[in-house]
């Protein structure tokens, strides 16, 4: 089979060699390959995804929001995100879904164990932040905290959580066991800028950032100093593509091998 990832740029997308590895693991000869579209030409996406006879594909950014009008149908949950990151195409019929939730919290769910009775806070109300609440919902009994610069943000959530500024979180910050950066602070190397105040957080909170390049954002980086625990957006990108490739061809994807090739690339 065929698949790809479209995004712009895309040269140096990591979902190929990933992906690869988990063909091989697996026997399969399929291929996976890196499409640049850029948005001028996201217009011609059927024609591109036709020539290239793709069974299925991930989109990336700048396109995770234009993709939506080209799909015949969409699962609840993406639709409720506003952005799709997989696509499968089924008897020419283009199916949209978002794994990066899912993603996100089994790889949580593998490292720290059940999240059930967790205080968490997730910091940065867009659609990366939308994904992982709505899937951590249905993991935990607590209401969720969501935090954001700009409160106007939560005027579209539906979500049933406690939504506050980053300002006003601020003061009860020692009131979590999981902190969640969703925001792209930490992202730009030359930026030492943290997006809370890390002397207020609990010495046991577990504290997760969604990026991965860096692998230590400033925000884990000072954590890390202070003795707390960290985890980044790795194993999120490796099980957003398990769970991708889970939709394209109803398999378990071989994570392990994932996540080692991944991590080498990095290294
Ligand atoms: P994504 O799909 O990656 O979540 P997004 O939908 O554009 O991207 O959302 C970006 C999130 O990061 C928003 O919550 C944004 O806050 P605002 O709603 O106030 O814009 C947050 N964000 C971006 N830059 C930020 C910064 N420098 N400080 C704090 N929050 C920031």
């Amino acid at each position: 089979m065929k698949f790809g990832v479209i995004g712009h740029p895309i040269s140096h997308s990591l979902s190929p060699i990933m992906h690869v590895a988990n063909f091989n693991a697996l026997g399969r000869n399929d291929q996976y390959s890196a499409l640049d579209v850029s948005p001028q030409d996201f217009q011609y996406i059927k024609e591109i995804i036709k020539e290239n006879e793709l069974n299925g594909f991930n989109i990336t950014i700048p396109h995770k929001e234009s993709i939506i009008p080209y799909l015949d149908e969409i699962s609840p949950s993406a639709e409720h995100i506003g952005a799709v990151n997989t696509v499968l195409v089924k008897d020419d019929k283009w199916i949209g879904y978002n794994t990066d939730g899912i993603g996100f919290v089994k790889g949580l769910i593998d490292k720290h164990g059940s999240i059930d009775n967790d205080n968490i806070l997730v910091l940065g109300a867009g659609g990366a932040s939308k994904g992982i609440v709505s899937e951590m919902m249905k993991f935990t009994n607590n209401k969720i905290t969501v935090a954001n610069r700009s409160i106007t943000r939560f005027d579209n959530w539906k979500l049933d959580v406690e939504a506050m500024s980053l300002t006003d979180v601020k003061d009860i910050l020692n009131t979590f066991d999981i902190i969640i950066n969703t925001t792209p602070v930490g992202m730009n190397e030359s930026s030492s800028e943290l997006i809370i105040p890390i002397e207020n957080i609990n010495k046991n909170t577990l504290v997760c950032d969604i990026i991965y390049i860096p692998n230590k954002t400033p925000f884990l980086q000072a954590c890390e100093k202070r003795g707390l625990a960290i985890y980044n957006g790795l194993d999120m990108f490796v099980y957003q593509g398990a769970e991708s490739f889970k939709i394209w061809t109803g398999k378990e994807a071989v994570i392990e091998e994932m996540k080692n090739k991944v991590k080498n690339e990095l290294k």
